[in-house]
């Protein structure tokens, strides 16, 4: 729950950040499961272990690293998260969102967000991406539950246009002409550790979700709340519906499919944003 403090953890870490770099980012990127490759292609980089930033949390999933990365990226100034937190391995929602607090009193336009997950639309693929256009909340948690403090945002705050489909129809043009396939999806978020039942599964496609996985929603309402704008990519690993076509999924299997389409992935996104 957020504590009261909340706003002045954030500025510890802000300021300890700002004395190890002197660059403005213009972009923050969660580089989740899919764009975990672009932490190499970041030039001039200052990189900052997680441990070493006042309140930050420390990663733990062997997949993530856990560092946040200021540099350039297409030439244009950005500070990444290479390794996030997840709700599952035990971290607070303040905890899991803390990160997007303080890239935004860094001054970034805008968040831009990787995930992987599962599919539960037919018509969506393994190995397909799909630019998120909004969300359904399975976590029941909440990183706005407790103490609000209005330097940060409001109590109550609205969730239309926290996606933004303009940027969804640059993105899907780019990557049709990159020669990938891409979507418009809903993501369902969920707790996790453990995939979803088959019933589970048929279930999120019954009440009309595409997507089906374990992050993001934190970051996405904390972000809505202190109005900074997002744009959200999901890399399916696994099919999940029809039901037939559910096959048992390891963190390997994830990372391996993931893996796949990854380098087309990271090239879109350096085309996106130069362009923005
Ligand atoms: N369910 C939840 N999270 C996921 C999945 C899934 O099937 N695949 C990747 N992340």
């Amino acid at each position: 729950m957020p504590s009261p403090h909340l706003y002045d953890t954030i500025q510890d870490a802000v300021n300890y950040l700002k004395s190890q770099s002197d660059l403005s980012p213009r972009f923050g990127l969660i580089l989740g499961t899919g764009l975990s490759g672009l932490a190499d292609e970041i030039t001039e980089a200052t990189e900052i272990a997680y441990g070493d930033i006042p309140h930050f949390p420390v990663s733990t999933v062997q997949s993530h690293r856990g560092k946040l990365i200021f540099g350039k990226l297409a030439g244009i100034p950005i500070v990444a998260m290479a390794g996030r937190f997840h709700y599952y391995e035990g971290y607070s929602m303040e905890q899991v969102t803390f990160p997007v607090r303080v890239m935004k009193f860094l001054g970034i336009e805008r968040l831009i967000i990787s995930n992987a997950s599962g599919s539960v639309n037919p018509a969506i693929e393994a190995g397909d991406i799909v630019f998120v256009r909004d969300h359904i909340n399975f976590m029941a948690d909440n990183p706005l539950r407790g103490h609000n403090d209005e330097r940060l945002g409001p109590r109550f705050p609205d969730m239309l246009g926290t996606y933004d489909r303009q940027l969804n129809t640059q993105a899907l043009q780019m990557a049709r002409k990159m020669g990938i396939p891409a979507h418009e999806g809903i993501y369902l978020g969920l707790q996790g550790p453990n995939l979803e039942t088959p019933a589970e599964y048929q279930f999120f496609h019954r009440i009309g979700a595409d997507l089906v996985g374990m992050s993001t929603v934190p970051e996405v309402l904390v972000a809505k709340h202190m109005e900074l704008p997002i744009f959200v990519v999901s890399v399916v690993s696994n099919k999940c519906y029809p039901l037939e076509d559910i096959k048992e999924t390891s963190v390997e299997d994830v990372i391996a499919k993931v893996g796949e389409t990854s380098p087309r992935l990271q090239a879109l996104v350096k085309e996106l944003i130069v362009k923005w």
